[in-house]
Parts: C-alpha cells; sequence; structure tokens
C-alpha cells in the first residue's frame, strides 16, 4: 500500500493535549470500592487518571487542546476549513461538540461534526479527516478525540471505575506530497456490542426514573471478554497494517497503540515483535480517555523525541462496538527541541 508518487497525503502539522488538574489516584479509589493500588497496577498498568472539574466537559477540554494546537501552528482559527470530534461522551446529544468547539475557537470558516467510534473513535476520524485532505477539497482539517468518561461512569462499580479517566487530543491534517497517513485498516463488528455499552439515555431509553434507578446510564462492561476480543483484535489489526506495508519490527519506530490495559498493549507489541522502546505507554498517568489516547500519545511522544521527521510511525485502537483500526503514518514534523 504504498503510496503513488503523486498522491496528495494528509499531514499531521500541529498537536495540543489536554488534561484535567485533579488527579485521582488508586490510593484514593481505595477508599471508595473494593480493590487496591497493587491489584489495580498488576491487573491494567494503572496508577491515576485525571477527572474535569465541575462544570467541565468534553468541549472545554477539546477546545483547549485545539487551541494549543492553533498556538503552535501560529494560525488563526479561521484558517480551520473542518472539525471533527471523535467522542462518546459529548456535551450534549446536540448540537454537536464540533459546533461548541468551533465557536470557542472562532473558527467562523468551518464545518464539522463529531463522530462515534468509542476508543477507536480517533483513529475513525482521523482517517475521514485524512481523506478531506487527500481529495484535495480540504487544507486545514482538526481532528479531536476527547471523552469525559468520568461522566459515565459508576464510582461504586469497581469492574469499570478504575479503568477510565477524562482527556483530549488534536491534530492538525494539512497537504504533504511526501508525509503523512500512509495507510488504514478499520472494522467494526456489531457483534461485539453486547459485552460493552451503556444502556440508557438513547432513543431504545430515554432518560427515565427508571434508567437512573437501575443505573442504565453508566458504562456496562464484561471486562473478561472485551479483554479477549482486544488482546486478539488490536493485535491482529496491527500486525496487518504492518505486513501489508512491509514494516518489519525493525521498521518501525514507534507504536502508538489505545491504552486500556497494559497487559492488552504488550500483546500487540509482542505480535508486532517490538521492544521496549519503540511502544509508547502512558496508561500509567491517565488511564484509559478513551477517543482521547492516541492524539495525547501522540503529543507526548513528539515533544519527548520520540517521534522525528521520517520516522515510520503505527497506531492502532480497540473498543466498543466492536471496533478497531491500525494506521502507518510518515512522520513528517521536525522535533520541536
Ligand atoms: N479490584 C479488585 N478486584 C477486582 C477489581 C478491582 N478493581 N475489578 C474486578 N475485580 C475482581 C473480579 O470481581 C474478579 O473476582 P472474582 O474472580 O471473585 O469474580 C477478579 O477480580 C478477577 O477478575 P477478572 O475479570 O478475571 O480480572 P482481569 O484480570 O480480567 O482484569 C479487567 C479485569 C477489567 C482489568 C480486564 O478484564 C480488562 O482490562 N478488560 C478490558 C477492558 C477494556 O479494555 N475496556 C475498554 C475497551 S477499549
Amino acid at each position: 500500500m504504498n503510496k503513488s508518487p503523486d498522491k496528495i497525503l494528509a499531514n499531521i502539522t500541529a498537536m495540543g493535549m489536554y488534561v484535567p488538574e485533579y488527579v485521582l489516584s488508586n490510593a484514593e479509589l481505595e477508599k471508595t470500592v473494593e480493590t487496591s493500588d497493587e491489584w489495580i497496577q498488576s491487573r491494567t498498568g494503572i496508577k491515576e487518571r485525571r477527572i474535569v472539574a465541575k462544570g467541565e466537559a468534553t468541549s472545554h477540554m477539546a477546545t483547549n487542546a485545539a487551541n494549543k494546537l492553533l498556538a503552535a501552528r501560529g494560525i488563526s482559527a479561521e484558517e480551520i476549513e473542518v472539525i471533527i470530534v471523535a467522542t462518546v461522551t459529548p456535551d450534549m446529544m446536540f448540537p454537536s461538540t464540533a459546533a461548541l468547539v468551533q465557536n470557542n475557537i472562532g473558527a467562523k470558516n468551518a464545518w464539522g461534526f463529531d463522530l462515534s467510534g468509542a476508543c477507536s473513535g480517533f483513529l475513525f476520524a482521523l482517517q475521514t479527516g485524512a481523506q478531506m485532505i487527500e481529495t484535495g477539497r480540504y487544507k486545514k482539517v482538526i481532528v479531536i478525540g476527547a471523552d469525559t468518561m468520568s461522566s459515565i461512569i459508576d464510582y461504586t462499580d469497581r469492574n469499570t471505575c478504575i479503568l477510565f479517566g477524562d482527556g483530549a487530543g488534536a491534530v492538525l491534517l494539512e497537504p504533504s506530497c511526501k508525509y503523512g497517513v500512509i495507510d488504514a485498516k478499520m472494522r467494526i463488528d456489531g457483534s461485539g456490542g453486547k459485552y460493552l455499552h451503556m444502556k440508557a439515555g438513547g432513543s431504545l431509553n430515554p432518560a427515565s426514573h427508571d434508567t437512573v434507578d437501575n443505573k442504565m446510564h453508566y458504562i456496562f462492561q464484561d471486562g473478561k471478554s472485551v479483554f479477549k476480543f482486544a488482546v486478539r483484535g488490536m493485535a491482529d489489526i496491527s500486525f496487518d497494517i504492518s505486513e501489508r506495508n512491509n514494516l518489519k519490527s525493525e521498521d518501525i519506530k514507534l507504536f502508538i497503540p489505545h491504552q486500556a490495559n497494559k497487559r492488552i498493549i504488550d500483546g500487540s507489541a509482542n505480535r508486532l515483535g517490538l521492544s521496549d522502546e519503540q511502544v509508547f505507554i502512558n496508561i500509567d498517568k491517565y488511564a484509559n480517555t478513551t477517543a482521547a489516547t492516541i492524539p495525547i500519545g501522540i503529543v507526548e511522544a513528539f515533544e519527548s523525541g520520540r517521534l522525528i521527521k521520517d520516522d515510520n510511525l503505527i497506531i492502532s485502537a480497540f473498543g466498543a462496538g466492536f471496533t478497531c483500526g491500525a494506521m502507518y503514518i510518515k512522520w513528517g514534523m521536525n522535533h520541536a527541541l
């Protein structure tokens, strides 16, 4: 799947991230549910997660990430043509979080929309934004992954409350003839919906006293089943994208996987034959921020010098739906330092 010589590529030219200030540690969770720091760290790799302040929502985090991106690129929001926000925790059912971000940053020439792909949402959004650039129709597309998972977590349920956190990351896509998204593979399998979902708040079970009393506005997860599918799903799709682009393990500079569980990440890394230095992990600090894990990972990897121009980057994810995806990116930004 190597690019043809005249193809326009969608290159990441700026980025930004935001996590809330409040740190919810494992020790803090030990006080509210029957769990332990040792259990959480050994089963998931998570030490702490960030949680929004009261009144702060997905659009606030997404706006912060987008503003940092604009400052880093040194452009006005008026130059932005499209804003895509991947999220399963929009501020409201409508208007879209993209519309709220557009207004907050003053992107008065943009259109945009939200995209629901759960933990694979950022990958799906990046693929969508990339194709807008590749057609030649658009020159500046912002793709954001942002989720306020604390808004749909039952903090009395130890099976789920330890796993998730809040955060946002944003990237700017611009045309390039050499750098950017080279190849992507995405999948959706609705038969997995029964293992991970939120029962109420949509058109099937609109909000009512019953839905609230029965805790139907929280995440339901059959963790063991999701784990089984995720290990296999993310490893397989990461391997496929590498193989069909003739990338051997030594050709991959960095693998930035979705951060849901350190053991799921290790499974994919092993399948690709990667060493620890080739795998980006920050699940210890932020837990699973759903659509935000990968863009946050991209920002932190770049800012810490782990990604430099001409590097081969693989990103991949697995999530509710089930959804999964992997992408091969030829990194095109010089290191900031
Ligand atoms: N603290 C202590 N014990 C806990 C616990 C917690 N926070 N959560 C669950 N347990 C218990 C379970 O109740 C179970 O007890 P039991 O055997 O008496 O029933 C025991 O620990 C083992 O549970 P199990 O499900 O086998 O643990 P696990 O090793 O599979 O880890 C998850 C559980 C949730 C961490 C793991 O299944 C997972 O990460 N699943 C995928 C989650 C995910 O990625 N979701 C997002 C998709 S993108």
